[in-house]
């Protein structure tokens, strides 16, 4: 059955902009993406909207739909009353290019800050084998989408971009615990963890987690066991003592 929704986009760019009424008609099975593509078609043909693949794979059409940081193209119109309007705004931590489309380019510049994977320099092709249960750790952060709605969620940068430079957020910090992790990689990022990427300023309030699109487990299983790691680095008596030794 179809309705006329009522929907609430922010039209503008860098220098500003407002949220414009529109009235779109809803047909069954249909998501956010797809009466923003009708409101193109339709009614405003210079709407600016990112988007890919339409399944919830690409992490393109990321937005923000009353309020919450969602996938558009994953968030589907029955989750609304008929009545409801629906806010489409766009991502806030990142600045506006136009209308529904952020420039994500700081996500971009934390990924190049992190050490990359680095295995022993002696090891040749074929001589290790992964064990099952290390193979199993990974994966589940391998199937970050890089939607960055958690970048967008974290309240340490949300409505605070004096904290951009020191803060790599959560898709990037889950990156260099899955490095840690890493049973071949022979870098030690905790000391940069703490001090580059800004771990500590991560006070595990889980919103990244509570958006994350791909239901990965980010605070309970990287960030955690990533702050237990850096502990262990700074705390641990004999790692201190040796350390202590190796520096006279
Ligand atoms: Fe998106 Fe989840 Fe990856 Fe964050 S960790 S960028 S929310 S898929
Ligand atoms: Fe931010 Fe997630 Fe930590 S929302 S504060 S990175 S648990
Ligand atoms: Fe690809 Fe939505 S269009 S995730």
């Amino acid at each position: 059955m179809s309705y006329q929704a009522a929907f609430r986009v922010w039209r503008g760019d860098a220098d500003g902009g407002d949220l414009r009424d529109y009235s779109v008609e809803v047909n069954e099975g249909e998501v956010v993406l797809d009466i923003v593509h009708r409101l193109q078609a339709t009614q405003a043909p210079d709407l600016a909207v990112r988007w890919n693949c339409k399944a919830g794979k690409c992490g393109s059409c990321s937005a923000e739909v009353n309020g919450r940081p969602r996938l558009m193209c994953m968030t589907r119109m029955s989750t609304f009353a008929h009545d409801e309007v629906v806010t489409v705004t766009p991502m806030r931590t990142f600045p506006v290019i136009r209308d529904l489309v952020t420039d994500v380019s700081y996500n971009y510049v934390k990924a190049r800050e992190i050490q990359s994977f680095t295995p022993p320099p002696d090891l040749a092709p074929g001589e290790y084998r992964m064990a099952q249960v290390d193979v199993e750790r990974s994966q589940e952060f391998r199937k970050c989408i890089e939607c960055f709605l958690c970048q967008d969620t974290c309240h340490v940068v949300r409505d605070h971009d004096e904290n951009k430079a020191a803060f790599a957020g959560p898709r990037f910090l889950m990156r260099i615990a899955e490095l840690e992790m890493h049973p071949l990689d022979v870098a030690d990022r905790r000391d940069a963890a703490q001090t580059e990427h800004g771990l500590g300023l991560c006070n595990i309030t889980k919103c990244c987690t509570e958006v994350c699109p791909e239901h990965i487990r980010i605070t309970d299983n990287a960030l955690i066991p990533m702050k237990e790691h850096v502990v262990d680095r700074r705390y641990d008596p004999v790692v201190w003592l040796g350390n202590a030794l190796f520096r006279r």
